[in-house]
Order: structure tokens, then sequence, then C-alpha cells
């Protein structure tokens, strides 16, 4: 130590930082207690002082105080959660980090530092009673008329048709049949939840419940109480809480954006995939459920491996059964279909009559990129179907974003009208698909000879995955 950094200097700055420390002899003897701790306990210092710490506080197990667990180890435990009720019964939740403290390998005690945290628990409880109340029931969970989480959709409201889209479709359907794990990736607004909804739906569990957690939705320290269920939390003094699982009993839960789910979470789904075990946040008995899991994620699997987001071995349990969905920019066949399928839909909705969109608007949504995929044509549908005049979807009706991506990047490449004036979307007639391929298999053609058939350098030059690229090769026979 700093010769004039003298031991009163540590104890006086112990005294004013925020935390409470602890300091133990080697037996479990309190020999320090700063003042914010025995606050926070509602310890007196001077009566504590020498006494074990089992006997400072009584309802402390053995075997649950990290500072004999750490005396007995010789080994740090860092931030720790616990919760526990002072002797004046106030309910405390702290972090705690626990440290030997070591003389040439011996034990001469150890020190714990520990963060209060019941504010913010408290919130956290408070948030769960109020989403208990809103979904219906007590906060048991019992009850649930009202809860929202309902399967609306089925396989034949999936509107495609792409053949890879179909060939998942069909293996979705197949896999509706088993209890197994399905994880599902596409990107946002592909249709992750209709896929889902409509597994649930031609599953024999389709009259159990059915239960959607975006697991992006939510602190992390909130996710485990909702998804698990917690009891007596005493914070603000509601009763034991049903968890997800719990809730799910039965039928299908189904976990979104499973990428941004803990590492630690991410190992009991695990466990509740091997076993079918759960147990609540702060709970001892554990109890059986059989849910069904699917799980999704909008970014490539392989890439949240990678880079630490989900589990290898959570992904070696749900990769049994994984959906890829097409993005909807590589799969143009399907954009007049939807266009047809959204118009119609609001049609209905708003008591309009469009038949169609004019052929600049097709001509920019088949060359659109679709970041927001399904979800974002139907909302430019959706906008125009309301604002519109007449019986045709203009240019004009559009929002900016696709009319200033119209000026950028495909008005100066048009050449030919596609087909003669308004494309009809209702009617037999319409070969907009064989126009749209003829011009795929012309582009894939050319890229294809100017790469000298090197698959990955055609695939780089049109901006596609290998993948689709193989397949489209595959398709127009070249
Ligand atoms: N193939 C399709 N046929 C009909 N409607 C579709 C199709 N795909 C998506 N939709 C519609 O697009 C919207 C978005 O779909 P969904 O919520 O399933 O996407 P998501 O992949 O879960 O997106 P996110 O990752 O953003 O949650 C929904 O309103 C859905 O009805
Ligand atoms: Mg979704």
């Amino acid at each position: 130590m700093h010769p004039f950094l003298t031991l009163e200097h540590v104890k006086f700055m112990l005294e004013y930082i925020s935390d409470g420390v602890q300091i133990v002899d080697e037996k479990g003897n309190l020999i320090y207690c700063n003042r914010n701790s025995a606050m926070l306990d509602d310890i007196n210092i001077s009566d504590s002082i020498g006494k074990h710490i089992t006997e400072i506080y009584p309802s402390l197990k053995e075997e649950e105080s990290t500072l004999l667990k750490v005396l007995a180890t010789k080994t740090p435990i860092f931030n720790r959660e616990q919760t526990y009720r002072t002797y004046k019964g106030k309910m405390i939740a702290t972090i705690n980090s626990t440290l030997p403290i070591l003389n040439n390998g011996h034990i001469e005690g150890a020190i714990e530092i520990s963060r209060n945290i019941t504010p913010y628990k408290e919130l956290s409880e408070r948030y769960l009673d109020l989403q208990s109340m809103v979904q219906g029931g007590d906060t048991t969970g019992r009850n649930r008329a009202t809860r929202t989480d309902v399967a609306v959709f089925n396989f034949e409201d999936i509107i495609t048709n792409h053949s890879e889209f179909n060939r998942v479709k069909a293996v979705a359907m197949k896999a509706a049949r088993t209890e197994i794990p399905v994880l599902i990736y596409g990107e946002t607004g592909t249709g992750k939840e209709l896929l889902t909804q409509a597994i649930h739906n031609s599953s024999k569990r389709k009259n159990r419940p059915f239960i959607a957690q975006n697991c992006a939705a939510l602190p992390s320290s909130l996710l485990e109480g909702i998804l698990f269920g917690t009891v007596k939390g005493g914070f603000t003094g509601a009763v034991d809480r049903k968890g997800l699982f719990e809730l799910a009993d039965s039928g299908t839960l189904f976990l979104d954006e499973i990428n941004s789910m803990p590492q630690e979470l991410q190992a009991k789904l695990l466990r509740v995939l091997q076993d079918g075990i759960i147990r609540r946040v702060g709970d001892t008995k554990e109890h059986r459920v059989d849910v069904r899991i699917i799980a999704a994620t909008n970014i490539d699997p392989n890439v949240a491996i990678e880079n630490g987001l989900i589990r290898r071995d959570l992904y070696y349990r749900l990769n049994t059964v994984t959906l890829w969905i097409p993005k909807l920019s590589d799969r143009k066949e399907d954009i007049p279909l939807l266009t047809k399928f959204f118009i119609d839909k609001y049609n209905n909705q708003l008591y309009r009559n469009f038949i169609g969109v004019s052929e600049e608007v097709m001509r920019l949504f088949l060359n659109y990129s679709w970041e927001g995929n399904v979800r974002e044509l139907e909302h430019v549908i959706e906008g125009a179907v309301n604002f519109a005049e007449g019986n045709t979807i203009e240019f004009m009706d559009l929002p900016p974003n696709l009319r200033n991506y119209y000026k950028l990047h495909i008005e100066h490449q048009i050449q030919e009208p596609i087909t003669n004036h308004h494309l009809p979307v209702q009617g037999e007639h319409f070969n907009l698909n064989q126009i749209v391929e003829d011009a795929e298999k012309r582009a894939i053609e050319k890229a294809y000879e100017d790469s000298f058939h090197n698959i990955t350098q055609t695939a780089k030059v049109l901006g596609i995955p290998r993948q689709t690229l193989q397949y489209k090769l595959k398709k127009y026979n070249l």
C-alpha cells in the first residue's frame, strides 16, 4: 500500500461508497461491516461484530451463504443475485461479489460487496403484476379468458408460389404432426409468426394454448420471471405467478427472437427441452410441463452462433427441423400474388374497389428491396387502399421512400413496358410470373456466362445467396 494510504483511509472510503461491504474471518464471524450494509440489512454494527453470519441472519441457511461458500471453496463468486428478508421483515434484493482473503494460499476470511437492486426488483414485479392483470385472470394466471395469445393463421393463409417456400411449407406441415421443436429463420416480416401459428393450428395441440413471447421485447431479468414464473416475490406483496411455460402447458410456446435471450436463460430452456422440467424463479420445487417449443430468429443461425447469440447446444437441440423462409425480394413471383391478396383484403375491410396497381407500381414492387418483406408490402398496400382515388393504385399513392427508390434505382433501367396497361390483379390471364421468370433467367444466364460458370462469383454479382443461385440454375436448366 502507498505510505500515505493507511488502513484508516481505506476504512474511511468504505464508509462512503454506495455499496454494502462485509468482511468475515475464516470461521465466518463478522469482523467488519460498513454503514450502508448495516442500513440495508437492518443490523446494528456493534451488536453484530464478532457474531457468526448465520446468527446475524437467522433466515439464511448455511448452504445459501455466499460468504461461507467462498470460505469453503476459496473461489470468488461474482455478481450473484440474492433475495432475502431482513429480521424486520423487509425484502431486499442485492447483487453480490464475494472474494476470499488468502495469505499464502491459506484462507483468512472473505469480503462481500453488495449492490442494492431492490428498487429495480420492485419495478419489475410491479410490471409482472400489471401484465397479469392486463391479460386477465388473477396473478396465478388462471382464468385467462381474455388473453391475447391466440393462433389464427393456417397453412392456407400463407400465400406463395415460390417452389422453395412451398417446400418449407410442406416440411412445416409434416413437423406439425410431430412433437419435435422447430427453429424458424427468416428476415423481419417474412412470415415467421404466420408459419408458427399454422403449425400450432394443424397440430394435435390446436385446441390447447398458444403463447408467443418476443425475447427481445423485455430486459433479461424480467424475461426469466415471465417465462418460468416466480414465487412469493414479496416486493409488491403479489402471490406466486405462473410463467409462460406453465401457461402454455399442453400447448405451444413460440419464442421469437431467441437470439436475444441471455445465455443463462438459453441453458434453462435447453433443460426444459430435454426433460420438460421447470423451476420458478426463487423456488426450490420443480414442475413438469408439456410444451411444444417453436423458436424463431431473424438473423442467420450460423452467424448467431458464431457471435455467441445462440448457444451451440441449444441450437443442436432445436435444429432437427429448421425452416428457412426466403426473403420477399428472392421470391419475386410472390409479389403480384401478395399484391392481389392484400388489395382484396383491404378492399373488403375498407369497402373499396381497387382492381390492381399500375404498371409502374408493379415494376417498382418487383424491383424494390423490401427490407421489411411481406409486412412492408402489406402496409404499403393498406396505406394506398386507404388514401388512393379511382380504382388503380398509382405511383403517387405510394410512400415517398418507395418513390425515391424508383427514381434512384429503377427508372433509368426501363426499356420496355411490362404489359399493356394496368395490370389486372384479378382474373386468370395474368402472366406476370412468366415475364418475371424470363427476366430473371436472362439476368442469371448473363452473370453466369460473365463469371465463367463460377457459382460463387455469379452469386456475388447477382447479390443472391449461393444456395438460391444453385436452385435457380437448376430451375432454369442453365
Ligand atoms: N406468405 C404470406 N401470406 C400472407 N400474408 C403474409 C405472408 N407472409 C407474411 N404475411 C403477413 O405479413 C405480416 C408479417 O408476418 P409475420 O408477423 O409472420 O412476420 P415475422 O417473420 O414474424 O416478422 P418479425 O421478424 O418482424 O416478427 C403479417 O401481417 C402477415 O399476415
Ligand atoms: Mg414475428
